[in-house]
């Protein structure tokens, strides 16, 4: 029987307090010998996906460059298709596989815009992108996993979904704070502990001054 879903991993960097960015969106955490980790992991999933926000503030290639590899696809959460016509993502696009996932609140004007590009355009939802019918589809194209690297506003609907199997995190020896800046997690939050996802602390693999920690669900 055909798998409904990819297998999902979320991965990030984060500051000792759970930031992913600061509040003006510099998100520069990581470190050399994380990003050779995080693109061999890239080089072995067939598809990354971020959310809309991430490639306003970071403009992010989301290729495969510290190792050699392929380029998995790339999948952008943007349900009104604001995504900018001079983003890395959009200018690569003939080059690197790139799927734009929509909702069905995209204007006329923005769907001929992302229709000038050669990407996938994958429209689902009505607000914003219906992930559960998004991964269903990647899952017809064969698309059997999926690295989820952010914002904050992704993630939480993957957690709060159920939507993942893995998560990796790198804590990075920074301090963040503020209560304007990204946390791994956004959205609403779970209100009480017991509605978290069960996970289990499989690896803890450290990388000079980093802390790389690999999480399942139990
Ligand atoms: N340190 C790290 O590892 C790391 C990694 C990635 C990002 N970041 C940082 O995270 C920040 C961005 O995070 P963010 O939370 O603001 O935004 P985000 O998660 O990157 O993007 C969220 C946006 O995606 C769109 N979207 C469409 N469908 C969605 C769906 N079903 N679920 C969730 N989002 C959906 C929504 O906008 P529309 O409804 O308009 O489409 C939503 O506002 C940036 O500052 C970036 O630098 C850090």
């Amino acid at each position: 029987m055909e798998k409904s879903r990819p297998h999902v991993i979320l991965s990030a960097a984060i500051s000792i307090d759970g930031k992913i960015a600061t509040r003006l969106g510099d998100s520069k955490l990581s470190s050399k010998k994380d990003k050779i980790r995080l693109h061999r992991l890239r080089s072995k999933v067939d598809a990354i996906l971020v959310g809309k926000n991430t490639i306003h503030r970071d403009d992010p290639l989301l290729t495969v460059r510290y190792v050699k590899g392929k380029n998995p696809t790339r999948i952008i959460l943007d349900s009104q298709g604001t995504i900018p016509v001079n983003s890395k993502i959009l200018q690569t696009c003939n080059k690197v596989p790139t799927i734009i996932a929509v909702s069905k609140k995209i204007s006329k004007v923005n769907l001929q815009k992302l229709k000038k590009f050669p990407v996938e355009i994958i429209m689902t939802g009505e607000n914003s992108v219906n992930i559960k019918s998004l991964m269903n589809n990647l899952s017809k194209r064969k698309i059997n996993t999926v690295l989820v690297e952010g914002g904050g506003t992704v993630n939480w609907q993957f957690i709060q979904n159920n939507l993942f199997d893995e998560i990796l995190i790198t804590i990075t020896p920074f301090i963040i704070g503020g209560i304007d800046a990204i946390t791994f997690v956004q959205g609403r939050g779970f209100d009480k502990i017991i509605k978290s996802p069960r996970l289990r602390l499989n690896t803890i693999k450290r990388l000079e001054n980093y802390l790389v920690l690999h999480y399942t669900k139990v």
